[in-house]
């Protein structure tokens, strides 16, 4: 399995972080030369490899840590997105009336059609998320939903291997609406940060 992050921003350098922290390599790209952000990608760790972004979206993986007006145009950048996981970890504050009437990960999900997609690690503070995840013998919660019950057991995986406790929460406008924002309203679960003692 390979893995991606789309964003180098906040979120996505405290995402680089977890991987660096495992030894887990990962590619990562935002719409500048690579070469541009080698020394931030380099302090982080060595596993972090900056990439363009055609050549990240190679990986069998995609992290989405992008503002939500910019995945558009990744979904672009592909001619097809079959045999990809998309992982969501954007949020959207647009009313859902500019969604189609849809939560935004569904509304994702159309942008990138044929991918499996999995909304995940969208519900903490970059800087909470940039810290170690194992606390006191227990591993900070990432909340996990998919449409596609099949994508959330590899991404789950990911989640343990980086230290996370992956609680899987169901398809998106079910157990998913409790991490998603609409409009100005923050689903209920987003800004907890939650421990399991035993993964
Ligand atoms: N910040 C938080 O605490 C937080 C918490 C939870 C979720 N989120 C969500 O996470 C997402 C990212 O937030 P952030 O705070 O990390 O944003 P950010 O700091 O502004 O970073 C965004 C990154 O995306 C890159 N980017 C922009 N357009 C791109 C494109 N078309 N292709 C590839 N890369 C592109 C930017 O790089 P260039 O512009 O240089 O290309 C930048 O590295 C947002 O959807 C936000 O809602 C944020």
């Amino acid at each position: 399995m390979t893995y991606a992050v789309i964003g180098f921003g906040s979120i996505g350098q405290a995402l680089a972080k977890a991987f660096a922290r495992n030894g887990i390599e990962v590619s990562v790209a935002t719409t500048r030369d690579p070469a541009s952000f080698a020394a931030e990608a380099a302090a982080i760790g060595p596993t972090i490899i900056p990439k363009t972004l055609a050549e990240a979206l190679k990986a069998d993986t995609i992290i989405l840590a992008v503002r939500f007006e910019a995945h558009p145009d990744i979904a672009k950048a592909l001619p097809s997105w079959q045999g990809k996981t998309v992982v969501d970890a954007m949020n959207s504050n647009l009313p859902l009336e500019e969604m189609n009437g849809l939560l935004s990960s569904a509304f994702v999900s159309q942008a990138f059609n044929g991918a499996k997609l999995v909304k995940g690690w969208n519900h903490l503070l970059a800087a909470t998320l940039a810290t170690d995840p194992e606390v006191d013998g227990g591993h900070r919660v990432v909340f996990l939903s998919s449409d596609d019950a099949d994508a959330v057991p590899p991404v789950a995986d990911l989640a343990k291997r980086l230290g996370f406790a992956p609680v899987d929460l169901g398809k998106l406008d079910q157990g998913g609406a409790l991490v998603h924002a609409r409009g100005r309203v923050w689903g209920p679960l987003i800004f907890k940060d939650m421990f399991k003692k035993e993964q």
